[in-house]
């Protein structure tokens, strides 16, 4: 398998190349918290439009857009009551255009996310099937379902959403829907070849308006059996741990029936539209998503899920690669994105000691150490080393970068943000920490609008007071701060990626032999080694050009919790 190098080929050949997504660097904008050009406190397309300089100096091969479409924002956006349009609040479609092509003129593509397992609770669709009778076609665009006990009183199940809470509610005539997350975020019925169709419609309509690919939210959960009697949330458990399709909720293989119809229709295009599955499937699974005849490529977690440790870093990366090179898709890579906490904090937490626990407590400790616990918590400053998880981050960002495969990076991350752990409950939005007081802090603190000036009443977001609080602290780590001073992350970030795109090759990687468990070096063609020492003592380099490392050497060595690049 060999993929172009993209630092040969001109802007033009890039526009026509198949091939662009394999080894892109694909940057994640939540819009509403991006950069807001009309004064509402929320981030706009216009905002978009006027950063796309920012972005083609940070180096990026693509933009991907969180959602942007009409939404009540229950879910951030991701209950989207409209898939063909654009929300008020955030501009018109004439201002996509006008963005989308001012990215393409910058010489890079642009993904949308399309948010197929749900709308919102404000469809039309929905808003008809509410309206309308038991049985009635409008229903069954939904998965409506009479309910348990004497009078129906009781849902039809005791399965639970996602962002807790019940998965069924009730609605006045006494029906129940499901919802596998939030209750304003109804589920499609995807045996109705109506809503198939639908969504073919959606991706034409954005496909023909120049959108170059697609993040598929939640692609794994689309098909269900629904066949009665329902099975318990208890046996769905123990079904789920089989990974054999078998679960009645989750990555059922029918699933790929839609993305075998998908695809047809990518092919369409020139080059072929792309598409990305967000699917939290093991990775024995990973690959039916990642297929050529389906979407193509499919998010692997698994970096952005573990410690900041050799071993670990090292056994992701064999396993990615090698299912990569036997479905033919490229690997993908991510530390960071609107769900989870930033990894700087992440790895700025204490190490939680997981040996002698047994597997329970394991699973416990893997679940602190995401830093949600700590958040939880109150987010005490005294526990967070913020200066050894950007230190780490850096490190991490460096060794993935290096990586064959496309990296996908999340807005704020190249400033080396941190979580925003000081958001007070009445401030917040998720509704994970609605459903779920006490249990989940939700995910606001990687959502908070980002700081582009270290003044002004939201560091420069915008002319009015963010829709989420910004911390003081945002003052120090503003874009512009930051783009003078050599040192910083920014500037990291922006010759790592322009370094990226002059040394990258075919999709290849080789381990480089060493002694120190604590160090791991690969080399790419064209001599390009990587050298990451995740322990805590300085290491001697091999021979070669350091032409970047994530911070200055000491008298030549690469000091702890570092990565360096060499020619
Ligand atoms: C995906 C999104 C997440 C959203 C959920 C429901 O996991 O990334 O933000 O809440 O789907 O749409």
């Amino acid at each position: 398998m060999s993929a172009s190098p993209l630092s040969v080929l001109s802007p033009d050949t890039l526009a026509a190349d198949p091939n662009w997504w394999r080894q892109a660097a694909v940057y994640q904008i939540y819009p509403r918290s991006f950069y807001d050009a009309n004064a509402d406190g929320l981030g706009d397309i216009l905002g978009i439009t006027a950063k796309v300089a920012y972005l083609k100096e940070l180096g990026l091969d693509a933009v991907w857009l969180s959602p942007f479409y009409p939404s009540e924002l229950a879910d951030g956006g991701y209950d989207v009551a409209d898939y063909r349009n654009v929300d008020p609040r955030l501009g018109t479609l004439a201002d996509f255009d006008e963005m989308a092509a001012a990215i393409h003129d910058a010489g890079m593509k642009l993904i949308v996310d399309i948010v197929p397992n749900h709308s919102s609770d404000q469809h039309a669709w929905f808003q008809e099937a509410l309206a309308a009778e038991k049985g009635s076609a409008a229903r069954a665009r939904y998965i409506f379902r009479d309910g348990q006990g004497a009078n129906g009183e009781l849902p039809p199940s005791d399965w639970g959403s996602v962002f807790g809470g019940p998965s069924w509610t009730q609605v006045p005539d006494g029906q129940w829907y499901l919802h596998l997350f939030a209750s304003e975020q109804p589920d499609f019925n995807w045996d109705n070849r109506e809503i198939r169709d639908d969504f073919l419609k959606t991706l034409r309509f954005w496909s023909d308006r120049g959108v170059d690919g697609f993040r598929i939210d939640v692609a794994h959960a689309l098909t269900k059996d629904l066949s009665e009697p329902l099975p318990s949330q208890a046996q769905i458990r123990e079904l789920e741990k089989l990974n054999n399709g078998s679960n009645p909720l989750w990555d059922r293989d029918e699933v790929h029936e839609i993305y075998a119809e998908w695809r047809t229709l990518f092919n369409e295009y020139n080059p072929p539209r792309t598409a990305v599955a967000e699917a939290w499937v093991d990775q024995s699974r990973r690959a039916r998503y990642a297929s050529t005849k389906g979407l193509g490529q499919a998010f692997n977690f698994d970096l952005l899920m573990a410690d900041f440790d050799a071993k670990a870093f090292a056994s992701i990366v064999t396993k990615n690669l090698a299912e990569a090179d036997a479905t033919g898709a490229s690997s993908t890579w991510v530390f960071s994105n609107h769900d989870v906490v930033r990894h700087a904090t992440r790895y700025g937490l204490p190490a939680v000691v997981a040996e002698g626990l047994d597997e329970e407590g394991k699973e416990q400790a893997a679940k602190s150490q995401d830093g949600k616990a700590w958040l939880l918590a109150g987010g005490n400053e005294s526990e967070l080393d913020r200066e050894l998880g950007l230190r780490r981050a850096r490190a991490a960002t460096m060794f993935m970068l290096a990586l064959p495969g496309s990296a996908y990076l999340y807005q704020g991350e190249e400033l080396g943000l941190h979580e925003v752990s000081e958001i007070a409950p009445a401030e917040r939005q998720d509704p994970a920490f609605f459903r779920n007081a006490g249990i989940e802090v939700g995910r606001d603190g990687c959502r908070v609008p980002l700081p582009w000036t270290a003044e002004s009443t939201s560091f420069g977001f915008g002319d009015v007071p963010a829709h989420l609080p910004q911390p003081e602290w945002f003052a120090g780590v503003a874009a512009s701060v930051q783009d003078t001073d050599p040192t910083s992350t920014l500037n990291l970030y922006r010759k790592a990626l322009e370094l990226r795109r002059e040394l990258q090759a075919d999709e290849e990687l080789s381990w480089v032999e060493n002694t120190n468990p604590e160090v791991l070096h690969f080399v790419r063609p064209n001599g390009w080694n990587v050298v990451t020492n995740f322990g805590a003592t300085a290491v001697e380099l091999p021979a070669g050009t350091v032409v970047l490392s994530s911070v200055p050497l000491v008298d030549g060595a690469l000091p702890a919790e570092a990565t360096a690049w060499l020619v």
